[in-house]
């Protein structure tokens, strides 16, 4: 056997969703095998910073950086390592062959970490900058799928200013869109943080309000009574699609809570859903992957409309929830690839788009 591969797992962050994250963190540090790679984990703290040891999560989750080695990334190719940030300078702390971000949410699954680790020509797992920067920014997505011909529920994008400036004109304009109730959501983040479902102008107007005060831009769109189909994908030019699952909420939509602090709401897995409507879910979700070149993993999120039994793309996540009992991984596993064989796979991926990236001529 070869030497072992250098595997640099990222969590914390700087968003809504560092605890998330920490949760993620923990099945994947659990499962990745030992004999094949060194793994170096590193928490990213809410300040930004970023701390590498091996009881790192441990001291993430007590709130607690005391111990460990602050390290960062440079953007220098050629340099793969993790460098110790020294009062005097900086030296290689740990050399890294991939990269695995394990962080939801803004500044770790929305192309901004991407863009950094593209300068440093480093293979990492997921997305690239595209792909992570349209999954994150509901608005842009939309778009894109409405290009593609890839049915979303009707919305319209609001500017936090024309919010601001006049909101009574603003709800005007989203009562356009579709009648109530309606879903207010702030383009760029994840985790329901934000999110109001509005029933009538008062609702709309405090849901716009709360929207605009985490986002520059608010997407607005017409409330469906869906059931919630989700898929994973898997793959960089040959992406392939799991078994759908079914997400039934605790509440009236998938809150914030009703993810995170409610026991009762169910996946079901795999969805219930006839033969037809399986194959056609699983083609859309590839459809979408590739619409957003989508490299890595993605999870795929579509409405099925109760009323005419037609699935509208709600929102695709290029970091999904990765604890072992999440979607993502448990739709793999129901289609026969176990967990850690999935992180293998995802590994492998990332090597994989580096070495193609390595391949491209850059010169005229
Ligand atoms: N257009 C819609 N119609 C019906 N339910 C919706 C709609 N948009 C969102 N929801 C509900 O709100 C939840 C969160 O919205 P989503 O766009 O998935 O944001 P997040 O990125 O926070 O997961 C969904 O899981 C679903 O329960
Ligand atoms: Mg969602």
């Amino acid at each position: 056997m070869g030497r072992k591969m250098d595997v640099v797992v990222l969590f914390g962050g700087r968003s809504g969703e560092h605890e998330v994250s920490l949760m993620s963190a923990r099945s994947v540090l659990g499962a990745l095998d030992r004999s094949r790679y060194r793994i170096h984990p590193v928490g990213i703290a809410k300040d930004g910073t970023w701390w590498a040891g091996e009881e790192a999560l441990d001291a993430f989750q007590r709130g607690r950086v005391a111990g460990l080695t602050p390290v960062t990334l440079l953007p220098i190719p050629g340099k793969p390592y993790l460098w110790e940030v020294k009062a005097g300078g900086i030296r290689p702390y740990a050399h890294v062959d991939v990269v695995f971000p394990v962080l939801h949410g803004t500044f770790g699954e929305d192309g901004t970490l991407q863009g950094l680790l593209e300068l440093a020509d480093l293979a990492y797992v997921g997305a690239g900058v595209v792909g992570s920067a349209v999954g994150m920014d509901k608005g842009i997505f939309k778009d894109v799928m409405r290009a593609h011909g890839i049915p979303t529920a009707a919305y319209v994008v609001l500017s936090r200013r024309e919010i601001l400036a006049d909101a009574e004109a603003a709800a005007e304009k989203c009562e356009q869109v579709a009648p109530y109730p309606l879903f207010v959501k702030p383009a760029n983040l994840g985790s329901s943080v934000g999110i109001t479902k509005a029933h009538n102008r008062e609702e709309l107007l405090a849901g716009l309000e709360l929207a605009a005060r985490y986002d520059r831009r608010v997407v607005v769109e017409q409330g469906l009574d869906a059931r919630e189909i989700e898929v994973s994908v898997l793959g960089n030019d040959e992406p392939q699609a799991s078994l759908p699952g079914e997400i039934v909420p605790s509440e009236e939509f998938y809150s914030y809570k009703a993810k995170y602090e409610d026991e009762n709401s169910r996946l079901l897995i795999p969805a219930p859903l006839d033969e037809a409507q399986t194959d056609l879910v699983r083609r859309l979700a590839v459809q979408v992957y590739r619409a957003v070149d989508c490299a890595g993993m993605a999870r795929v999120d579509f409405l099925l409309d109760r009323a005419t039994n037609q699935f509208f793309i709600n929102e695709l996540n290029t970091l999904p929830g990765f604890t072992s009992i999440s979607m993502y991984p448990k739709l793999w596993e129901a289609s026969g690839l176990p967990y850690p064989q999935l992180l293998d796979r995802l590994i492998e991926l990332a090597l994989e788009r580096r070495d193609e990236r390595r391949q491209l001529r850059r010169e005229k």
